[in-house]
């Protein structure tokens, strides 16, 4: 079979964004647009992916991990002269090699699988994806004969006021023959308003040689933005969301309010779990079936069994058994780890904490640097005394004991199996197992106070 290869620009500052952070890193729906791409080229089988990379360099890499080779652009001098860094690995190969913009991050496989399929039965030397675009303002214009047949590319800053009337506009992607490329890419000058190497003026010194160029316009523009500034990325957000949502409605899991419920690209979510509006899911997370998560819950980077009941709650970094029932207004920080069958009510705080099935902390709670068993009932504004000012400590609270409301357990400290520590005390040794610990002052009650008042007036 025909070799492939794709070549990733990713070099770019991304001036327009105004950002500290590289514009390809710019996340959409949770992940990096480059790396919507690049999962998006995983299922091509291409030979080899080349990521182009310049500014952040490090950090894309970071990102996008092994599976891509690199080539870095020293000076961004334009994205024909970025893909010529490729040259020294795949210059001299026989093949199809794809060209995608690490700005793109809306296109998917098929529309990159029928590009490359048009691609060779046209047999083509360059086919570029093009669309129909409503306001084709910044992108680049595909200039056609009175044939039909692909010219040139303009830029928008370099095109005529004629040229600027075109709405067929290039997505930044294309197909190759390698060798072709290459050739061409060595002819490529830089006189244009920008001073740039501009990759899409190969389309123009191909077919001065003669070889045949074609154009494959996708019948989806929305599929194609190419994010240059944070109006564009809004826009790509909300495509992204619309698709992810509609793909989890598929697979089963009700929305109630679609546009207000938002799901990262990297979450998976069970069937028969219904998401309530004002939702935020975020990262690599994992939700089982027939959960009720929300309104209003931010989940992030946990692992949610099934039948649970979250409700206007923030979790982090967390997992979470079956059949538990969180909120409203609990919060779960990083590292707790609930078993089955749990209660955590609201106004409930837990931290790098581990609880056992059916216990329950029903409301006003801190229980951090924790240990907590089985069936162990933690009352109503109950707190782990965890931190003295310079290090945390544990506590430890071991099956089927009871703590009374207002208790403040003071780490680090054990309450033994089935011990009961009682109201309002303040815990500052073990408590054995089976025991009773009462740590408060006793009550006293002056009989007559209120008339003894009256009379010394
Ligand atoms: C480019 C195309 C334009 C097309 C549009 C589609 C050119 C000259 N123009 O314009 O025809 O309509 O994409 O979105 O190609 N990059 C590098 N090194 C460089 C310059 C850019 O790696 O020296 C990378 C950027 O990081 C980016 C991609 O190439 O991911 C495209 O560059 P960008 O500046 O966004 O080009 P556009 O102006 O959008
Ligand atoms: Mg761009």
């Amino acid at each position: 079979m025909n070799k492939r290869y794709a070549i990733i620009l990713a070099a770019g500052k991304g001036t327009r964004m105004k950002s500290d952070l590289y514009k390809v890193l710019h996340p959409v729906c949770g992940k990096p647009m480059v790396q919507h791409i690049t999962d998006q080229l995983k299922g091509l089988n291409t030979n080899k992916m080349i990521a182009v990379v310049g500014h952040g360099a490090e950090m894309v890499k970071e990102e996008l991990g092994e599976e891509v080779s690199y080539v870095l652009q020293e000076e961004q001098l334009g994205t024909g002269h970025a893909v010529m860094q490729a040259e020294p690995l795949i210059g001299s190969e026989q093949g199809t090699t794809v060209v995608l913009c690490g700005d793109t991050p809306l296109l998917t496989q098929e529309t990159i699988d029928s590009l490359i399929k048009e691609h060779e039965q046209q047999q083509a030397k360059a086919t570029i994806l093009t669309a129909a675009a409503d306001d084709p303002t910044g992108y680049g214009r595909v200039i056609r004969n009175h044939e039909n047949q692909v010219e040139k590319i303009v830029e928008h800053k370099d095109a005529s006021e004629e040229e600027k009337l075109v709405t067929e506009i290039n997505t930044g992607t294309y197909c190759f023959d390698n060798k072709a490329l290459f050739e061409a890419l060595s002819k490529v000058g830089n006189d244009n308003s920008q001073g740039e190497y501009y990759l899409p003026d190969v389309i123009e010194i191909l077919k001065e040689q003669g070889e045949s160029v074609a154009a494959y316009q996708t019948a989806d523009f929305n599929e194609t933005i190419g994010v240059n500034d944070r109006v564009a990325l809004s826009r790509a957000e909300v495509i992204m969301q619309k698709r992810i949502n509609e793909q989890l409605m598929r697979d089963g899991v009700t929305l109630i309010d679609p546009a207000n419920t938002y799901v990262s690209a990297d979450t998976k979510v069970g069937r028969d779990t219904v998401i309530y509006p004002g939702c935020v899911i975020k990262g690599e997370t994992l939700i089982g079936e027939k959960c009720e998560i929300g309104p209003h819950t931010e989940i992030e980077n946990s692992k949610i069994g099934s039948a649970n009941v979250i409700k206007q709650s923030v979790v982090h970094d967390s997992e979470v058994g079956d059949r538990v029932s969180i909120g409203p207004f609990a919060h779960l920080r990083p590292k707790t780890k609930l078993g089955n069958e749990i209660k955590v009510g609201n106004f409930v705080e837990l931290k790098k904490m581990t609880m056992g099935d059916g216990s329950k902390a029903s409301h006003l709670s801190y229980l951090g640097d924790a240990e907590i068993g089985e069936n162990v009932n933690v009352g109503c504004g109950s707190i782990t005394v965890n931190y003295d000012g310079k290090n945390k400590y544990l506590t430890k609270i071991e099956d089927d004991a009871f703590i009374g409301c207002n208790s403040n357990l003071i780490a680090p400290v054990t309450i033994g199996k089935e011990a009961y520590v009682a109201a309002g005390s303040t815990i500052t040794e073990d408590v054995p197992g089976e025991s009773l610990a009462i740590a408060r002052g006793r009550q006293t009650n002056k009989e007559g106070y209120v008339s003894r008042q009256k009379n010394e007036k």
